[in-house]
């Protein structure tokens, strides 16, 4: 059963090492790790390596760190949406918890209990569709299928029937075609094959306000890929820091990618004070959905919880415990 591990760059290598600690603390398993980003352009050349990939193609799941330097922003990002593609990895859940109210900016009766995913699609859209530099000025282009809505949807309504039965789909249907067709084709699958669960549509403007004004009325979100970015990254407010938040990319076949929200982290690089929580919570996804292995992902996401309310926590969360102490504690609760 192998893993493969691509840390990246930045803080990317210091938090899956503490996932990688995690993981070996609940089983044994085979790691092969590759150069990914930055790193494998100084190395190979190229961000994606063609034995990273033929090694992430073979294995049973992927765990990443995070991507992108100083010297190398765009490229490196490159890899990671080749890699995407290739393993047709088109629905990226990330889900957001309030592990511990009073962590982030929001007022703690407004995020207690607020426990929701995100599923962004992530191969269409803006961030794949044609660009391109006129003389005057530049262009980039939104397009999705009736298919590639529908199978990111089918992941959303799934997900939900596991969790409260609703699903929210957002959009900005008032302007965007896309949009448009996305409203029209969530509701037709939900009519369809999913009567049970509840859904209801937001425009993202919307969607943008209620996430950190009442994020207790969601429970499973479902958006285009630039949207899902964007909000996922503002919902990183209700956990109380983007080190908080983990994600899983899966596709039709079996295994997937597990990697933080976060990015490289340039300004705290190499200062062994970066939150591995949620490279460690990309682990317990990559347990529960890649190896289906339920209980020990249930018991990292525990020890999370425990190390947080125990007071031990990183700078990003106001607290000045290390990335080694971190891991330490949650080690130490399993
Ligand atoms: P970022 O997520 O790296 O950092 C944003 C802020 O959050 C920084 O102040 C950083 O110190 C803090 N932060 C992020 N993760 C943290 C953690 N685990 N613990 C403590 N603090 C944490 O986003 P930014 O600064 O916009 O981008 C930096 C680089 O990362 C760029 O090259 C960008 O392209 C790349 N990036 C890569 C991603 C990926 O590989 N999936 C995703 C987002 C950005
Ligand atoms: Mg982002």
């Amino acid at each position: 059963m192998t893993i493969v591990l691509l840390p990246g760059d930045g803080i990317g290598p210091e938090v899956v090492a503490s996932a990688v600690e995690v993981l070996a603390g609940v089983g044994e398993f085979d790691f092969a790790e590759f150069p990914f980003g930055a790193d494998a352009i100084e190395r190979c050349g190229t961000p994606l390596p063609a034995e990273a990939l033929t090694g992430c193609r073979s294995a049973e799941a992927v765990l990443a760190g995070a991507v992108g330097t100083a010297a190398h922003t765009t490229t490196p990002g490159s890899g990671l949406l080749r890699l995407r593609a290739e393993l047709g990895l088109y629905a990226n859940l990330r889900p957001v918890r309030a592990w511990l109210e009073g962590l982030g900016p929001l007022r703690p009766d407004v995020v207690a209990g607020a426990d929701l995913v995100i599923v962004r699609e992530l191969t269409g859209g803006l961030y794949v569709g044609a660009a391109g530099r006129s003389a005057e000025g530049a262009y980039d282009t939104c397009a999705y299928t009736a298919g590639e809505i529908e199978r990111v949807a089918r992941v959303a309504f799934r997900l939900a029937q596991e969790r409260r039965g609703r699903v929210t789909s957002v959009d900005k249907a008032n302007v965007l075609e896309t949009s448009r067709l996305w409203r029209e084709t969530v509701t037709g699958l939900g009519q369809d094959k999913f009567p049970g669960v509840e859904l209801e549509h937001l425009l993202v403007d919307s969607a943008a306000l209620a996430l950190v004004s009442d994020p207790r009325r969601f429970d499973v979100v479902v958006t285009e890929n630039l949207f899902g970015d964007i909000l996922s990254d503002e919902a990183a407010a209700i956990a109380g820091s983007l080190g908080l938040l983990p994600s899983a990319s899966l596709g039709d076949t079996a295994g997937g990618l597990f990697e933080p929200v976060h990015g490289s982290a340039p300004d705290i690089a190499g200062l062994g004070i970066a939150n591995p929580c949620a490279a460690i919570l990309s682990a317990a996804l990559l347990l529960r959905y890649a190896l289906y292995r339920d209980p020990e992902a249930a018991a990292i996401e525990a020890a999370v919880a425990r190390t947080l309310r125990d007071g031990i926590r990183t700078p990003d969360l106001g607290g000045t415990a290390t990335t080694a102490e971190v891991t330490r504690a949650v080690l130490a609760g399993l």
